[in-house]
């Protein structure tokens, strides 16, 4: 059984469950903190660097849990799909009809999170109120070309909230009308001055993925680097429950 407190009683390497992993924005962030990671999704994502499984995210975790295979891993992190309330889509959403009925994942994420009795990170963008803002990271605190803030709740372990930093001007694009040029693209939707493909790539420093819905989807690896890092700190000191 692999715990927090055996990585620094026996220098284990710690490993990752990556649920709705897309393409492995978030996993390729944890790999580099120094875990080896395992990803779920239930749409094929050849592009997915790591091991892959396809599958239901909450069939597979349950099947995990249910079989004890889940002790094989040190930590999970969750990016449950956001369409419900993300504020990139609310508004969209809600004229057309369906944003307030799109299933909502996060409960039973976290529910199942709590039942594995490991640590855990549910990742969500900004505007989603049900998952707690314990760290919320921008891509200003990394020097990157995207803002693309990010809410991260942690379960069964905590770090220090990160400050926000101001950012140095305004997204490229057009907004209500106004063009406004800028250090940071649009890294979703299409059109309006939004960025390319290579451009979303160089921004998020994602290479590994020309697919756009894939990088559209995804957290720059810079995030969930500080957050396996920030971590693996704490496991390594011993303030993270075993
Ligand atoms: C927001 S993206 C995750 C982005 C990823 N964390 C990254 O940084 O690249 C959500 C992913 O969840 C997947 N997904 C949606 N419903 C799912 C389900 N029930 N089980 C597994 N994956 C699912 C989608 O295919 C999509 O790839």
């Amino acid at each position: 059984m692999t715990h927090t407190a055996d990585i620094r009683r026996e220098g284990h390497k710690p490993t990752l469950l990556d649920l709705f992993c897309c393409a492995g924005g978030a996993g390729r962030g944890y790999e580099r903190a120094g875990f080896t990671v395992t990803g779920v999704d239930n749409r094929p994502r050849p592009n997915y660097p790591f091991t892959f499984i396809q599958g239901d995210a909450l069939t597979v975790l349950t099947s995990l849990i249910q079989s004890g295979e889940i002790c094989r891993f040190t930590a999970i992190h969750a990016s449950p799909p956001c369409q419900k309330r993300c504020a990139l889509t609310v508004g969209t959403n809600q004229s057309r009809g369906w944003g307030g009925t799109h299933e909502d994942l996060v409960a039973p994420t976290r529910e199942l999170l709590d039942a594995s009795g490991l640590p855990y990170v549910i990742e969500q963008p900004d505007g989603k109120a049900d998952v707690r803002k314990d760290v919320s990271l921008c891509g200003e605190m990394f020097g990157l070309g995207v803002l693309r803030h990010r809410n991260f709740e942690l379960g069964g372990w905590t770090t220090v909230r990160p400050k926000h930093v101001r950012h140095r001007g305004y997204v490229r694009g057009w907004r209500h009308g106004e063009y406004r040029n800028g250090p940071y693209v649009a890294a979703y939707g299409e059109g309006g001055g939004k960025a390319t493909v290579s451009e979303m790539q160089q921004a998020m420093g994602i290479d590994w993925t020309d697919v756009r819905e894939e990088l559209t989807e995804a957290i720059p690896p810079a995030y969930s680097e500080w957050l396996g890092r920030a971590f693996l700190t704490r496991a390594t000191s011993g303030a993270v429950a075993a």
